[in-house]
């Protein structure tokens, strides 16, 4: 049993929420809920980031202050955090005073370290990126990721020394290859480090909306300079030291793709240089595709969490996204894709097998359900599937862990079909496969509650178990034997009423 710290991105406030954010959120989400039923220490931090050039000229466009801007957008990032049952510590806004104590600790304390001077800078920004590229990173003139032409910008500012951290970078990458994951994206970022680091203006002159530099309070911090401490922030970094020290470094920084060189590159030195340790893990993700396009606010593709669960539910929603993409790469989302997976793994899966398992200890043990049999076919089975599903887990795999899970439902329907105990006389051999559907049941609404709260706990209250299936711990829920049999059984309505394919 130990400490779990893992983080999204905080997300900017100049859009709405919608399905990319969903993603990140929900992976990060089942994750630590995994952790938690193994009984370790979890804090799982998600929030909005606030200040910046991209945020006040969203503010401008609207004809309203950048917090009024914030205050509006950051409610509704939370909300979408609610509505898709994200059970975060903490929701971290970077306008609150706790993390301007921070940040600015951080800046002073690299300062002090001499990593901080003045100088002078021009080069190309993309103002949706909050970066400077180079030209020959653009594609046909424009960002590469947003598309949008870049701005000759011309500033004197303060500088962080990057240029120093090469060759650190390059020795904790090497004494840390699982510090960056996947192993594609280590690629990527010891591709970039070794191309030679630039130093990188860490101030801005020309606007006010940000955490001013201790030093030089005409300059406010650049936008990522000042983001990226958000998750040392929440840990107490400014204001309690030995929380701090429990928490960080954290295990998980949760990302996408678009966002890896600040969290594997820029953070790790920044960190370096205050004499903080880097994070254990950058993880970063593809990105959910929509016709093979990345979601963006400019080219009106968004999809809104609430579309999604309004139509399905919230843990089928979820269930998808952990389940549909391969965790690192990217993942096509279509409508037809989830009402197919919906239809295969849920309604006619696991929704069957409640159902047909209620029904007939309904029909043929009085509504009670039997213990199941030591010895049971299912139980090796069950076992192994443990294994691979806490492996999954371990390694920030959903879409295997829930693969492993699904085994065991897939294979408890075909162990009732081989055995038809809705043809058979009520007695010891149906009471003895009930048993054994049950317990499987059982095992997986444990297994599946990181993916599935809601309709998890379901199954364990229609099978008769008591208390919340959250709250059981691992290893020993999943050993077989765990149903005492003895229990009423529900048969309500379907988990999953089926879809039409659209
Ligand atoms: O970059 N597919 O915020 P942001 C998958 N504020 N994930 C997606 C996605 C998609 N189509 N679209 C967005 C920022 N995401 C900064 C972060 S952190 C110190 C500062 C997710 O609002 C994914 O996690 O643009 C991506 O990295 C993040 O949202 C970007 O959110
Ligand atoms: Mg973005």
């Amino acid at each position: 049993m130990g400490k779990f710290y893992v983080t999204t991105p905080i997300y900017y406030v100049n859009d709405a929420p919608h399905i990319g954010h969903a993603y990140t959120s929900v992976v990060g989400d089942a994750v630590t809920r995994w952790h938690r039923l193994l009984g370790d220490d979890v804090f799982y931090l998600t929030g909005t980031d606030e200040h910046g050039l991209k945020q006040k000229q969203a503010a401008d466009a609207l004809g309203i202050s950048p917090q009024e801007l914030a205050d509006r957008f950051s409610v509704r990032f939370r909300e979408a955090a609610d509505l898709l049952d994200i059970a975060y510590d903490d929701f971290i806004r970077t306008t609150e005073p706790r993390h301007y104590r921070a940040v600015q600790k951080f800046m002073q304390a690299i300062y002090d370290n001499g990593d901080i001077e003045k100088g002078t800078y021009e080069g190309l920004y993309c103002v949706a990126c909050e970066a400077y590229y180079t030209e020959d990173e653009l594609v046909e003139g424009c960002c590469p990721i947003h598309g949008r032409p870049v701005e000759l910008v011309r500033e004197e500012n303060w500088f962080f020394k990057l240029s120093r951290y090469q060759d650190r970078l390059l020795e904790w990458y090497d004494q840390h290859p699982e510090a960056v994951r996947p192993q594609t994206r280590l690629n990527e970022v010891l591709g970039f480090i070794k191309g030679g680091l630039q130093d990188f203006s860490m101030s801005r002159s020309h606007f006010d909306w940000g955490v001013p530099l201790p030093w030089d309070e005409a300059q406010v911090a650049w936008v990522w300079f000042e983001a990226l401490p958000n998750y040392i922030t929440a840990v107490g970094y400014a204001d309690d030291e030995e929380r701090f020290d429990r928490w960080w470094p954290v295990d998980y920084h949760l990302v996408g793709k678009d966002i890896l060189r600040f969290h594997a590159v820029y953070w790790p030195a920044m960190l370096m240089a205050a004499g903080l340790e880097p994070p254990t893990c950058v993880y970063a993700h593809g990105w959910l595709l929509v016709s093979g396009q990345k979601m963006s606010k400019t080219r009106a593709n968004q999809i809104a969490p609430s579309e999604l669960v309004d139509e399905f539910g919230v843990d089928p929603v979820r269930y998808h996204f952990l389940r549909d993409t391969t965790f690192g790469q990217d993942g096509d989302f279509s409508w037809e894709g989830i009402v197919a997976r919906y239809n295969a793994d849920l309604a006619n899966n696991l929704g069957n097998l409640l159902s047909r398992v209620a029904t007939v200890v309904a029909r043929k043990c009085n509504g009670v359900g039997p213990a199941p049999q030591e010895g049971s076919p299912l139980q090796a089975l069950a076992a192994d599937v443990y294994d691979a599903t806490a492996s999954a887990w371990d390694r920030v795999a959903p879409h295997e862990a829930l693969e492993a899970t699904w085994r065991l439902v897939h294979e408890t329907n075909a162990y009732l079909e081989a055995n038809e105990p809705w043809k058979a006389e009520p007695g010891p051999d149906v009471d003895a496969v009930m048993g054994d559907a049950l317990e499987a049941l059982r095992i997986v609404s444990v297994l599946a509650v990181p993916a599935m709260p809601r309709t998890c706990q379901e199954i364990w209250r229609r099978i008769g178990m008591s208390g919340s299936v959250a709250e059981e711990r691992l290893p020993d829920a999943a050993r077989w034997g765990g149903y005492p049999g003895g229990l009423a059984v529900e048969k309500g309505p379907p988990l999953f009423p089926r879809k039409q394919a659209a």
